[in-house]
């Protein structure tokens, strides 16, 4: 601390929401390039901080909490993700990591449901053909895409936005397959329309397979080679949770063979995407830069969620969205 105002480092610019309680009531180091600082930077600046406002591109693990040093009270992510974050190891510290879930959810379900209708119907192989100068008639043939309304939409993962999803899809008449460790309640099937299916079953039925599960060791690339043979030939894939979800030499082999329709990806593997990768030349793959949550206002309230779970740590208090309750049992 210094006199007693905190001190924070916040590791890029956040909406206003965010930036402006956080001012207040602390002393900010804000990391203010558009790149994420660089790692040795990263340990340079949180030696001796009372709280960290991390970001997805951070890693917070024991090297970064060693340099940070032991009066470190609180990390909280601007994601509702955590994936970047040893929780074991700041659990261990006894240390509370927060992160920004809900806020998120209907922003990251509508990319979602955007992505789905760009790949489907081949809006950005379209958007191309008329800005380079393609376009002479009216053709029967040209750039036909696969219907949306009345197929089959598998969900991977039927948390809040895997739900959120599941209304974007009946609005448009589709039939709603989810697979989930956890099954939803009667009530909510009934509600949402969903069947819960094993995960062969769901890929082998849907028109359409959207991913919305965590990245943990046992998702890590649970969309590979063989998951994308047993997808139908008009299939398109959608991923908005992590990119290491998906294998993507086996999604760049699929997209080639034709054995599946198409892909659209929020997230990659790598990520960024380097320009020349062959998924982001592929007419069939449409590619985002992770850009589910970038509405103004979702932003906002992520920002000033982050920052509501950095001050109460530094305060001492329940941070509003832990992501290691245990720490305070
Ligand atoms: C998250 O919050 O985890 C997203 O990936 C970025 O909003």
């Amino acid at each position: 601390m210094s006199g007693d105002r905190p001190r924070v480092l916040v590791t890029r610019v956040i909406p206003d929401e965010g930036l402006d309680p956080v001012r207040k009531a602390c002393e900010i180091d804000l990391w203010t390039d558009e790149l994420p600082p660089p790692r040795d930077e990263l340990l340079r600046r949180v030696a001796g901080v009372d709280g960290l406002l991390s970001l997805l591109t951070d890693r917070v693990d024991d090297e970064l909490l060693d340099a940070a040093g032991t009066q470190l009270k609180v990390v909280s992510n601007f994601a509702v993700g955590f994936d970047n974050i040893d929780v074991p190891a700041l659990t261990r510290r006894r240390i509370p990591a927060g992160n920004t879930p809900g806020v998120l959810t209907e922003t990251t379900a509508d990319l979602a449901f955007a992505l789905l209708m760009a790949a489907a119907r081949r809006i950005p192989e379209s958007v191309d053909y008329v800005r380079n100068g393609s376009w002479k008639t009216w053709g029967p043939m040209l750039l036909m895409g696969v219907d949306v309304h009345g197929a089959t939409l598998g969900i991977v993962g039927f948390g809040r936005i895997g739900r959120e999803l599941a209304r974007r899809g009946r609005g448009f008449g589709m039939r709603i397959l989810y697979h989930d460790v956890h099954p939803a309640s009667p009530e909510e099937e009934a509600e949402l329309g969903a069947t819960r299916v094993e995960m062969e079953e769901l890929l082998r039925a849907s028109d359409f397979v959207s991913l919305h599960v965590n990245l943990t060791p046992e998702t890590h690339h649970l969309i590979g080679a063989d998951a994308l043979r047993a997808m139908k030939p008009i299939a398109v894939l959608v991923n908005t949770s992590r990119g290491p979800v998906v294998d993507p030499d086996a999604l760049t082999d699929a997209l080639r063979a034709g054995e599946i329709f198409a892909a659209g990806l929020d997230v990659t593997d790598p990520e960024p995407l380097p320009a020349d990768h062959p998924l982001v030349s592929l007419p069939n793959c449409v590619v985002v830069p992770h850009i589910a949550s970038a509405s103004k206002v979702t932003r906002g309230k992520m920002a000033a969620m982050a920052a509501a779970n950095l001050l109460a740590g530094l305060r001492g208090e329940r941070l509003p969205t832990p992501v290691n309750p245990e720490v305070y049992e």
